[in-house]
């Protein structure tokens, strides 16, 4: 298994997304994926499948310690209090007594960085979490974030593929040592039509969602975490680690980010994005 490594974690770069999956289908999903060799699972709070998800977990038969578990606490539970019953709740709803990597899921638009980032360093020191990191945040609020922690950021989640490369912020993740990991990974198969990426998958042989995911974990520090609930899907998605990108791909496929294109959307917490 593949893994990239910042900060003293090592996370796996092909991880599971679970955004939107629920019910049955999720615990199922997830079982299906660590059978298939997925050791990263990704959940949240707010996604409200924390339960399937660890359902999933235990009816894989894989030992936990062999698998990288991620959760995050949503952005209107940051203030210490709601902050902490959110990740004693994730944990119950899990079953599990520690989650690999616990994220801010959306920078607060009204507490400072400062006081957020102490609670989950807080949280780091009570044992809930090997690792810290953060999600959607911008260059600014990733400098405050560093200014103010104690503990190393491991990760900022930002949705990312080949219509949004965010170089920007890119290189300010990468200045600070950390991982991207990237969500979103297939811009929800808004990009898999692309004629760049057809024709490239028709020459490899090889799926677009292939390509792309290749293309992600060709990159030093890039973690991805495809989404699918389709088994054939979620199968071939993991299956992108015997063949290769020549450099000239790989730059064909990154031209494609100067269409800055969001397709995941975002919440009202979402701070003001970075050019
Ligand atoms: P499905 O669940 O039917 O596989 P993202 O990870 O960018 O949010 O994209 C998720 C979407 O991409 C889901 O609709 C998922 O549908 C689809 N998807 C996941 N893997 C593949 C794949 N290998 N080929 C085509 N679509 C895929």
């Amino acid at each position: 298994m593949q893994t990239a490594t910042a900060h003293g974690a090592t996370i796996p770069v092909i991880g599971f997304g679970t955004w939107n999956i629920s019910g049955e289908h999720c615990a199922r999903s997830v079982a299906d994926a660590i059978k298939i060799g997925y050791r990263h699972i990704d959940t949240a709070a707010g996604y409200r499948n924390e339960d399937r998800v660890g359902e999933g977990v235990r009816a894989s038969g894989v030992p936990r310690e062999q698998l990288f578990i991620t959760t995050k606490v949503a952005s209107e539970n940051l203030a210490e209090a709601d902050f902490n019953r959110s990740v004693e709740n994730s944990l119950r709803q899990l079953k599990v007594d520690q989650v690999d990597l616990l994220l801010i899921h959306w920078p607060s638009k009204v507490l400072p960085v400062a006081e957020t980032i102490a609670t989950l360093n807080a949280a780091k020191r009570k044992g809930w979490t090997k690792h810290i990191g953060v999600s959607n945040f911008t260059i600014k609020l990733l400098a405050e974030a560093w200014r103010a922690t104690k503990e190393p950021i491991v990760t900022n989640q930002i949705e990312y593929h080949p219509y949004l490369t965010q170089e920007n912020v890119v290189a300010a993740i990468r200045g600070h040592g950390m991982l991207l990991t990237a969500y979103s990974p297939l811009g929800r198969q808004v990009i898999l039509d692309d004629p760049v990426i057809v024709d490239l998958a028709r020459k490899k042989g090889r799926t677009p969602a292939q390509i792309v995911l290749r293309w992600d974990t060709q990159q030093a520090g890039v973690v991805t975490i495809p989404k699918s609930t389709n088994e054939v899907n979620i199968r071939a998605n993991f299956d992108i680690f015997n063949f290769e990108l020549s450099d000239a791909e790989m730059k064909a496929l990154s031209a494609l980010g100067a269409r800055k294109q969001r397709i995941a959307g975002w919440p009202p917490a979402a701070p003001e994005w970075d050019p």
